[in-house]
């Protein structure tokens, strides 16, 4: 198995939740480890880069408008597999579909403002990573 990279968000809803702590955790105990770390308020332009490759989808306006709503917390997490392992750990995108005991399940409400997010390949977690930290920003450990 390859030790990969990923990037994760702690999203509004979570934070605002209160439940940074108990999200991170999940990952630790996984096996996965926290290489970088972050809480910041992204803007308009910021979050719309990020989700550039939605821009045409009906949900974009609101998807912008609520990881703006709020503070996150950017995290790339390093391990075997990590970015399948992330994946799993965070459930379904909608909530009402993810599996008992992941995180959309236990902490999510709707697939709008859903707890986090997670990189779905190698592509998309090397773009993501250096899209929120430069090199010398990432601890390997
Ligand atoms: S897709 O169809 O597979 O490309 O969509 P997905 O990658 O699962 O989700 C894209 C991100 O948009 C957020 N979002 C929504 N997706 C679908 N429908 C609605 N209504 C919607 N609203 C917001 C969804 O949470 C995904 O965010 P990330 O941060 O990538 O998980």
């Amino acid at each position: 198995m390859a030790v990969e990279r990923t990037l994760s968000i702690v999203k509004p809803d979570a934070v605002a939740k209160n439940v940074i702590g108990e999200i991170l955790t999940r990952f630790e105990k996984a096996g996965l480890k926290v290489v970088a770390a972050k809480m910041i308020k992204l803007d308009d332009e910021k979050a719309g880069g990020f989700y550039a490759e939605h821009k045409e989808r009906p949900f974009f306006k609101d998807l912008v408008s609520f990881m703006t709503s709020g503070p996150v917390v950017v995290q790339v997490l390093e391990g075997e597999n990590a970015i399948a392992a992330n994946r799993e750990l965070m459930g379904a995108t909608n909530p009402k579909e993810a599996a008992a005991g992941t995180i959309r399940a236990d902490f999510a409400e709707s697939i709008d403002a859903n707890a986090v997010h997670g990189s779905d390949s190698a592509a998309s977690a090397e773009r993501e990573i250096a899209y929120f930290f430069a090199a010398d920003e990432i601890c390997s450990r």
